[in-house]
C-alpha cells in the first residue's frame, strides 16, 4: 500500500472564501446566492488565508494527498482569457505548501464555480464556454504542471447539470430537459478538449474525470427491472463514464433523447474529439447507490432534500417513461435522505473496473451530520463507523484485483455544503464558524490517521 493515496477532498468555492480578494472575479454561485439572499461561501472555511494550517493538519493527520479544485474566477479575469497573476500566485503557494508537507496534490480544474462573465453568455449552454475552458485548462497545465501530476477535468458533470438545469436547485436554477442535455454534452466535450490539450502539450502525469457515482440496483430480476436499470445506469453513470472512458455516448441513450431533444449540437467533428481523447483514470465520488423499479406513472420529478431533518424523507426521483427510484425501507439514511450502503461501493468499484479497466480513485466519500462544534472535541462516532465500512469496501475491492489507487475523505475540514449551508458538516476537523473559524480535530481525524498509518489494519467493516 506504499503508493496508495490517502487524503481529503475539497472544492474552491466551498472552502476558500476570500471571494473579493486577489483579483478574483465573480462566479455564478456568488451572484446566485447573493441575489437570492442565501447562505453563501463569501468566507466559507477561509482556506484562502489558512491553507497552510489546513495542509499542515492534513500532514499531521497522516494524509499523503490533497484533492482540491482551482477557482476559474481567480485565474482567468475575463472573456478575453487574461490571466490573473495574483490567482496563479495563490495556487502556487498552495501547491508548494502541499509539496513541502509531502502531500501529493490532485487538482480538479472545474468544481462548479463558473465565472459569471461566462454564465452571462449562456454558460454551459454555449459551445464558446468549452473553448474558454480549454484555454483555462492550458493555463493551469502551463503554470502548475511542473508540480501537479494528477489532474481531473471536471467534478461531477452529471450532478452539476442535473442540479442546475433539471432540478433547478443550483445556479442557473433552470428546469429544462433540453438544456440539461446540451450542458451535459458541452461539459463532456470540454473535458475531451482539455484531455487533447494535455496530450498534445506533452504534459507529464495523468488526467481523469470525477464522477458522482451511483451504482444501480433493482428490486427484482425481471426483464422490466433490467430495462429500468439500463435507463437509470445511462442517466446516472454511463453518460459520463462511457463518454470519458470509451469515448462514446451510449447509443441507446442518444436514441431515447432524440425522441424529444435536439441533438444537432453534437457535430461529427466534436464527437471525434470525444472519441479520440479518453481519460487516464476514473475518479468516483461515492455517497450512495440508487435502487430503481420500472416506471409506472407520474411526471418527471426530482426532489433533493437540501434542508436536512426539516425535510427528511421528501427526496424523490421519477424519470418519466424510464424508471422510478425506490427507497428501501430497511436501510439507514442520513438526515438529508442519503442511504448508507457501503456494499454499493464494493460492487460499484468492481463494475467500473470490469467495464473500463482504468485506474480508479475514490475521490470523495463521507457523511454529512449535524454536529455541535462548541465542544473541545467532536466525538463523531457515526462518521467513523461510516468511513470504516466504506474503507473496508475499498480495500476488499482492491484486494480482489481492482486497480484502486486512492481514497479521499470528503472532507478534511468542515466546509460550506452548497444549498445545505454550513450546518451540514463533513469534516474530519471542525471549524467553529461562530468563533473565529478556529480549527479543532474531531475524533475521526485521529481515527483516520491510525487507518493510514496501519494500512487499514484496524478497519472492521462493521
Ligand atoms: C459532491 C460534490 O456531490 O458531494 C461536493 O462534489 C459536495 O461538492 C459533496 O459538497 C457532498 O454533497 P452535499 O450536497 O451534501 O454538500
Amino acid at each position: 500500500m506504499n503508493d496508495f493515496l490517502w487524503g481529503g477532498a475539497t472544492a474552491s468555492y466551498q472552502c476558500e472564501g476570500g471571494w473579493q480578494e486577489g483579483g478574483r472575479v465573480e462566479s455564478m454561485w456568488d451572484v446566485y446566492l447573493h441575489e437570492n439572499h442565501l447562505e453563501n461561501g463569501d468566507v466559507a472555511s477561509d482556506h484562502y488565508h489558512r491553507f497552510r494550517e489546513d495542509i499542515r493538519m492534513m500532514k499531521e493527520g497522516g494524509q499523503n494527498s490533497y484533492r482540491f479544485s482551482l477557482a476559474w474566477p481567480r485565474i482567468i479575469k475575463n472573456r478575453e482569457g487574461e490571466v490573473n497573476q495574483e490567482g496563479v500566485d495563490f495556487y502556487n503557494r498552495l501547491i508548494d505548501a502541499c509539496l513541502e508537507y509531502g502531500i501529493t496534490p490532485m487538482v480538479t480544474i472545474f468544481h462548479w464555480d463558473l465565472p459569471q462573465y461566462l454564465e452571462e453568455k449562456g454558460g454551459w449552454l454555449n459551445r464558446d464556454t468549452c473553448v474558454a475552458y480549454t484555454h483555462y485548462a492550458k493555463v493551469c497545465f502551463d503554470r502548475f504542471g511542473d508540480r501537479v501530476k494528477l489532474w481531473a477535468t471536471f467534478n461531477e458533470p452529471r450532478y452539476y447539470t442535473n442540479s442546475g438545469y433539471l432540478i433547478g436547485n443550483y445556479p442557473p436554477g433552470h428546469q429544462d430537459i433540453q438544456e440539461t442535455v446540451t450542458a451535459s454534452y458541452y461539459m463532456m466535450l470540454a473535458s475531451a478538449m482539455a484531455v487533447e490539450v494535455f496530450r498534445t502539450g506533452g504534459y507529464d502525469g495523468q488526467i481523469g474525470i470525477v464522477h458522482s457515482f451511483s451504482p444501480v440496483y433493482t428490486t427484482d430480476t425481471s426483464v422490466e427491472s433490467a430495462i429500468a436499470r439500463r435507463f437509470a445506469d445511462n442517466f446516472y453513470n454511463n453518460w459520463i463514464l462511457d463518454t470519458a472512458a470509451i469515448g462514446e455516448i451510449p447509443g441507446d441513450l442518444l436514441g431515447e433523447l432524440k425522441k424529444t431533444c435536439d441533438l444537432s449540437m453534437m457535430t461529427p467533428e466534436d464527437l471525434a474529439v470525444i472519441r479520440q481523447n479518453r481519460v487516464d483514470y476514473l475518479g468516483l465520488n461515492y455517497y450512495a447507490r440508487v435502487m430503481v423499479k420500472p416506471y409506472e406513472s407520474g411526471e418527471t420529478t426530482l426532489i433533493v432534500n437540501n434542508q436536512g431533518k426539516k425535510a427528511k424523507g421528501t427526496s424523490q426521483t421519477i424519470i418519466k417513461g424510464w424508471f422510478e427510484q425506490v427507497r428501501p425501507e430497511s436501510s439507514r439514511y442520513t438526515e438529508w435522505d442519503t442511504e448508507i450502503f457501503p456494499e454499493g461501493l464494493y460492487e460499484g468499484i468492481r463494475q467500473v473496473w470490469n467495464k473500463y479497466h482504468l485506474p480508479i480513485y475514490i475521490t470523495e466519500n463521507g457523511i454529512g451530520l449535524y454536529e455541535d462544534t462548541s465542544v473541545k472535541r467532536v466525538e463523531d462516532d457515526d462518521r467513523i463507523e461510516f468511513m470504516d465500512m466504506h474503507i473496508a469496501a475499498v480495500l476488499k475491492a482492491k484486494e480482489g484485483g481492482c486497480d484502486v489507487r486512492g481514497y479521499y475523505a470528503w472532507s478534511p475540514f468542515d466546509l460550506y455544503s452548497w444549498k445545505n449551508g454550513t450546518e451540514k458538516r463533513y469534516g474530519l476537523v471542525a471549524i467553529d464558524y461562530e468563533n473565529g473559524l478556529e480549527r479543532r480535530p474531531k475524533k475521526s481525524y485521529y481515527w483516520y490517521k491510525d487507518v493510514i498509518e496501519t494500512d487499514g489494519k484496524h478497519i472492521t467493516g462493521k
